[in-house]
């Protein structure tokens, strides 16, 4: 079937990987890939597909509610998978009003803009999906009843912690939205916007929450990509506070493929959580990224851990995400491919064996921010 898919934020890390995903799986779609092109967003994510006839690629602010009507006019688009935000919870804290203004004034001006061109339409909300992504921080942190680890009670393919949990509770799909951080809370409210459109216009929405993700063409602010790249460049690796916080870790492609199932199969006015029972605490993750860095690099074994340093925590750090996907593996069928030693193992590979992708960005005034926040940490 033919379709229009409107994809935002596909230049950035998780969206490259969904932009992929659709032109290479969906020739018969045209798939619009919508970015501004921020510090966060890079082309070079996706020059396999730049040239595919069913890919289009724009550069535009979704905050700006005109260009957002005129775009989804021009291409006549039957379906949004809603990505672009500002996504560093590091970056939120010293500047919140650019996460207000793009997470939550950017999705109003894309949900409205696409209400008022489906309003047009004879067949009108037929057919049509606007699907928000969405993340487990919106719903706040989880204690640490466990600090040392006890065995998880659910087990899937990605769960490769010695099917490690770190406390009894897990992010439902139910559970009340209580954020902290300003990104967070941006997050949230976009989200709170676009169940509102559909409760109150009907509008076919759904958003998914998801859990960390890893692999190639994340922007190396992230832990993994700059614990990786400072490595390889002999720098210092900021640990935050003890490093004793807890992430739930889902590898990019596996997320790729769920959005992929929740876009057409999916039911309209649900919410998805999506993760792999994959919980680490940052220092141990960090250990193991280190080994693997130095195995690829040929250098002994440990030789790189006298790389760690912690400092200052993050303000307001949140301990413990860990996100229960059953809802999802039990209605869609979805579980992840990948155990996490082999995706930690692609993605550090990918990292060390793409470093032009990766000085292309570090180099120049990327690298004088890095150094300048890291001098004020
Ligand atoms: P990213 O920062 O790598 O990419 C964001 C993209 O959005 C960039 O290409 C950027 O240029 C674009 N963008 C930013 N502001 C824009 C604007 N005003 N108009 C148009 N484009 C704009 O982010 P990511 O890590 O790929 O995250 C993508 C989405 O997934 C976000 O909504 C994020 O909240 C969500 N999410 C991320 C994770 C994760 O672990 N990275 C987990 C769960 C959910
Ligand atoms: O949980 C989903 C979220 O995961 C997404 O919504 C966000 O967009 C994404 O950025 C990510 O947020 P985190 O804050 O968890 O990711 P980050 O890579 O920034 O940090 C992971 C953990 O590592 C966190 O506990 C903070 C810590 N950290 C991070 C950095 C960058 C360090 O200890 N040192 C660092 O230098």
């Amino acid at each position: 079937m033919k379709r229009n898919i409107l994809i935002t934020g596909g230049a950035g890390f998780i969206g490259s990987h969904v932009v992929r995903l659709f032109v290479n799986k969906y020739p018969d779609y045209n798939i619009v890939n919508l970015d501004k092109l921020t510090y966060a967003g890079n082309l070079a994510n996706l020059k396999d597909i730049e040239s595919k006839p069913n890919y289009t690629f724009v550069k535009a602010d979704i905050a700006d509610l005109d260009e957002m009507r005129r775009i989804v006019n021009e291409y006549k688009i039957d379906g949004i998978i809603h990505l672009a935000a500002e996504s560093h919870v590091d970056r939120s804290i010293k500047d919140p009003f650019t996460f207000a203004r793009t997470n939550v004034m950017g999705t109003l001006a894309l949900l409205q803009a696409a209400k008022e061109y489906w309003e047009t339409l004879t067949e009108k909300y037929e057919g049509k999906l606007f699907y928000h992504i969405s993340t487990d921080e919106v719903y706040g942190a989880l204690e640490m009843t466990h600090p040392e680890g006890v065995p998880a009670p659910f087990t899937t393919k990605a769960s490769s912690n010695d099917d490690m949990a770190y406390g009894t509770e897990f992010f439902l799909e139910t559970t009340k939205y209580n954020p902290h951080s300003p990104y967070s809370a941006s997050k949230a409210s976009s989200d709170h916007f676009v169940r509102a459109y559909h409760d109150t216009y009907g509008m076919p929405t759904l958003v998914t929450n998801c859990s960390n993700n890893y692999g190639p063409y994340q922007f190396p602010e992230k832990l993994i990509p700059l614990f990786i790249n400072n490595i390889r460049n002999r720098k210092p690796l900021p640990v935050y506070g003890k490093g004793e916080n807890v992430r739930d870790w889902l590898f990019v492609e596996d997320h790729a493929r769920a959005i992929d199932l929740i876009f057409h199969k999916g039911k309209v006015a649900e919410t998805y959580n999506i993760g792999g029972f994959n919980e680490w605490k940052n220092i141990d993750l960090i250990k193991v990224i280190i080994k693997t860095v130095d195995r690829l690099l040929g250098n002994p074994e440990g030789y790189s851990e006298e790389l760690i340093t912690f400092v200052t925590d993050r303000l307001g750090h949140d301990m413990r995400y860990a996100i229960d996907s059953r809802k999802l593996q039990s209605e869609l069928g979805w579980e992840p491919s990948l155990q996490f030693e082999e995706g930690i193992e692609k993605t550090v590979r990918w990292y060390l064996d793409n470093q032009e992708w990766m000085d292309n960005i570090t180099s120049g005034d990327y690298e004088r921010y890095y150094d300048e926040m890291y001098k004020n940490r």
